[in-house]
């Protein structure tokens, strides 16, 4: 399918009016520059939902619920983005235009990349068919012909030069991870002798792969690379899979292996996602929110699968809203869903494992009274200690009610008196750095670069004090490109809402935290927030140049172990210098 150009979805939000848009749905009421409503998005008596003609975006400071008028008919009306656009096109009378790739898009262009996509999964999937050894591994491992069709299985032959041998578009395929450069000239490829899962985005496009190895290749699986179709975080495999099978998805399992979700399919649960050999993202959430309003993390009984249960959990929290559900299903140690369902129990020993699967308030009061005796007034202490942060984490909800009386019933205190104890507590406070749950996406960590987006947000008028924004398109700081994007963009067009800039980042894996940033009021007049804005494009410029010798200097220990192992002092400054990479890198999410 074509990519909409973006100068329609430009042309669209300047002609959509958010406010008749969410005001024909819930209905508004103008309250000084804004309007509100009783948030469609939670359970709420006094409104918290509130509309910005200006910016032309939406905001629930209750749920957090926010976003442009594309966004609010994702999320209201529940569609998919390219519906969405739909529904606004045809509101105003207009037509998608078809056609391909437009010059101005943000980025490479990416048909090339999305062509070598196709062109490699044909020729995987062409070659399966004629590798008997690799139909017979599907085989003994219970896959069907048509569920390997359903998933779109493949196999890479063990030879350097199969797939480069059919692809012409070296660069292309060389951008999309399936290729790479030989130091001698020419290309090998990525994927040898593995079978290959195609990854593909909720549209149905293979955007990257994962490969099994099929001989004892010490890396069982390989993913693609990030590249600009694949950001791994972001994507969840078997979501689009899950979709097709079941038009309604009343839950989506998430479990760890790709082969765990092809079992399951294969068992009768075609509705099972798995994540990419990464922790859940708050990213991943949004997505599968958008689609179910039940999730069910299967892990392992073992350590390391209550590790990513807590994960999971503190990734969480901020998005239960509304009838959301999370439970959690821990599989006795040493199993997968896989081998459960492949075992003597069969479907009926998984289909009762996802029946059995706990609530999120049980696994985190456990988790919160873990190692205590609440029989012992200090320990009582203890546990409301550690269910601060957690509980101020959550939307003001049902949840968060529910979890409050249980916590007050163990800690022996009034409800009333720990809401008050929570609501006032700062966010600022730190718990204690071994207790679980410790970190909260959503309390973010503010860096010039988010500041500087916040408040060009909320005035964008802030652009035109700036005199140019070099340095900050120089800058290897994550995000200060797009800050100096967004300043270049509002100095040149005042009049653009917000929303439309920010459509613009739709696909980018910074889109969820720009929406977030849109939505907020930072406080002070018009010249404190000047001020403040150049101020804060001096700090990001500083900084520049400081993240430019640790990346420096990470390069020469990367370039150093490459060539012999580092010794005790130099692999401790990898560390360090890794670690203070990733706190510049994390732009507060
Ligand atoms: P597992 O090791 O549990 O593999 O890794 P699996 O899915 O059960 O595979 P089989 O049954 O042995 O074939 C779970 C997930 O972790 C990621 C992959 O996404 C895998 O599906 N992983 C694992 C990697 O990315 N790289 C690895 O080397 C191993
Ligand atoms: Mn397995």
């Amino acid at each position: 399918m074509a990519r909409i150009p973006q100068h329609f979805i430009d042309q669209l939000l300047e002609r959509t009016d958010i406010v008749s848009l969410v005001d024909a749905r819930v209905s508004l009421k103008k309250t000084g520059r804004e309007y509100a409503a009783c948030c469609p998005f939670h359970d709420e008596n006094t409104p918290s939902f509130t509309v910005s003609p200006s910016k032309q975006f939406y905001h629930c400071f209750g749920c957090g619920a926010h976003g442009t008028a594309i966004s609010f008919l994702m999320e209201y009306d529940r569609l998919e983005f390219r519906d969405a656009v739909d529904v606004l096109a045809q509101a105003l009378g207009l037509e998608i235009p078809e056609e391909a790739q437009s010059a101005d898009d943000i980025g490479p262009p990416r048909d090339p990349l999305y062509q070598a996509m196709t062109l490699a999964d044909r020729h995987y999937q062409a070659a399966l068919r004629q590798d008997q050894a690799t139909i017979d591994y599907l085989k003994q491992r219970g896959v069907s012909g048509e569920m390997a069709k359903r998933y779109g299985l493949g196999y890479a032959a063990d030879v350097w030069d199969g797939l480069n041998q059919r692809i012409s578009d070296k660069a292309a395929a060389t951008a999309a991870g399936l290729l790479i450069p030989r130091d001698s000239g020419g290309f090998f490829d990525r994927f040898r002798n593995r079978l290959m899962f195609p990854i593909r985005d909720t549209r149905g496009r293979t955007i990257a792969f994962g490969g099994r190895t099929l001989g004892d290749d010490k890396a069982k699986y390989l993913n693609s690379p990030e590249t600009p179709l694949f950001h791994k975080s972001d994507q969840m495999y078997g979501l689009f899979e899950a979709r097709q099978a079941m038009r309604d998805l009343p839950r989506l399992l998430v479990v760890e292996g790709y082969m765990d979700v092809i079992a399951l399919a294969q068992h009768g649960f075609p509705n099972a996602v798995a994540t990419l050999g990464t922790a859940t993202t708050p990213s991943h959430l949004t997505t599968l929110f958008r689609h179910t309003e039940e999730i069910v993390f299967c892990f392992d009984g073992d350590a390391a699968g209550v590790r990513a249960a807590r994960k999971a959990m503190d990734q969480s929290l901020p998005v239960m809203r509304g009838t959301r559900r999370v439970r959690f299903l821990f599989l006795p140690d040493g199993e997968d869903p896989d081998s459960l369902l492949r075992g003597p129990g069969g479907r009926d020993a998984m289909q009762a494992a996802i029946e059995s699967a706990r609530p999120a308030s049980s696994v985190l009061i456990d988790a919160l009274s873990d190692g205590l005796d609440l029989n012992t007034p200090d320990d009582r202490a203890q546990l409301i200690e550690r269910a601060r942060r957690p509980i101020n984490a959550l939307p003001p909800e049902a949840f968060r009610a529910e979890l409050i009386a249980e916590i007050s019933r163990l800690a022996r205190l009034p409800s009333e008196d720990l809401r008050q104890m929570f609501a006032n507590t700062p966010s600022t406070q730190r718990p204690k750095a071994d207790k679980p749950l410790e970190r909260h996406s959503h309390e973010s960590r503010v860096t010039p670069v988010t500041r500087g987006l916040t408040l060009l947000m909320a005035d964008t008028t802030l652009a035109t004090n700036i005199e140019q924004t070099h340095s900050l398109r120089d800058s290897r700081i994550a995000g200060a490109g797009i800050l100096a994007e967004a300043i270049d963009f509002f100095a040149s067009n005042p009049n653009v809402s917000v929303a439309q800039w920010l459509e613009h980042y739709r696909e980018h894996r910074y889109f969820h935290r720009l929406q977030v940033l849109a939505g907020q009021h930072p406080p002070g007049d018009a010249e404190q927030r000047a001020a403040e804005f150049a101020d804060v494009i001096r700090r990001i410029a500083r900084q520049s140049i400081s993240r430019q010798s640790l990346r420096d200097r990470y390069n020469a220990l990367v370039a150093q172990q490459e060539r012999e192992p580092l010794d005790a002092a130099a692999a401790q400054e990898l560390k360090q210098v890794l670690n203070q990479l990733q706190d510049a890198t994390d732009t507060g999410h």
